[in-house]
């Protein structure tokens, strides 16, 4: 298998793909965790994880935005600012093939809903065939709409939300268009996590430029932090925003 199929992924060769879903001992990546209905089956996840994302990075490579799933230690990084709050509303923007999801709702109340936007119907399909808890709801609808979504469930409030999106293809109107109709809805004690790629490069047009998503986050959230999570590759900033300022982006 070549290096360029582990890019963005946390299976090196020290940690190697393992598809024994009987096995649940430590060197298991935690992907197995947390409501898999195909815990019976062989060679689901995380081999089908892997393959299936390929397969869609292949085909969509600018929205998929990785060539591979994020590492649990970057899931784990990225669920972490929530954890303590025991959230109860979670919106998740580009669960992928789910190592965010399965995560969230390891930390999620037994009458947690955890909203997942997703737009690939390569990805939707693989989450609803392999993450079977009444707490998660799959939208198939882009994270744009996530506000409307809630609003059509009644939803006033949200704990967190967790975004994979590539944020480095989007511009800061794009941006806005996706977090700006969820500020009024965070919770006083609610995160929003996002993360970046350590190297902070992205396209303009033709050429590269350096670009800082926390600088763009600055603009909707009172405090912004990141932190390394080597573990991933490449590594990745984990970027967690507190305090939605209300009023949108001043
Ligand atoms: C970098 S991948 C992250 C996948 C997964 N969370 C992980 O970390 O392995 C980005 C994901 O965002 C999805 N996506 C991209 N644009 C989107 C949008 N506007 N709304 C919802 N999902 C989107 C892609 O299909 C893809 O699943």
């Amino acid at each position: 298998m070549g290096v360029g199929l582990f890019l963005g992924t946390g299976w090196s060769p020290r940690h190697p793909i393992v598809v024994d879903t009987q096995r649940r001992g430590s060197d298991v990546p935690r992907a197995y965790d947390g409501g898999i209905r195909a815990l019976g089956a062989p060679c689901r996840p995380p081999l089908m994880s892997l393959v299936t994302f390929t397969r869609n990075a292949v085909s969509n490579f600018k929205s998929t935005a990785a060539v591979a799933p994020s590492s649990r230690h970057l899931a784990h990084a990225m669920v972490e600012p929530l954890r303590r709050q025991g959230p109860r509303v979670v919106v998740e923007f580009g669960p992928g093939t789910g190592v965010m999801t399965r995560r969230l709702l390891r930390v999620m109340p037994p009458d947690g809903v955890l909203l997942a936007f997703e737009i690939s119907p390569l990805f939707v399909d693989y989450l609803r065939t392999n993450i079977d808890d009444k707490r998660l709801h799959i939208v198939a609808a882009r994270a744009e709409t996530a506000a409307a979504e809630l609003d059509r469930r009644g939803i006033d409030t949200v704990n967190g939300v967790v975004s994979s999106l590539g944020i480095g293809f989007l511009d800061e109107a794009a941006v806005g268009a996706i977090f700006q109709p969820l500020l009024p809805r965070f919770s006083e004690e609610g995160t929003l996590t996002q993360f970046q790629y350590v190297h902070r490069i992205r396209m303009a047009g033709r050429r590269l430029e350096y670009f800082d998503a926390g600088d763009m986050l600055r603009r909707y959230f009172e405090s912004v932090e990141s932190n390394c999570v080597w573990r991933n590759l490449p590594p990745a900033n984990v970027i967690t925003c507190r305090g939605a300022r209300n009023g949108g982006a001043p």
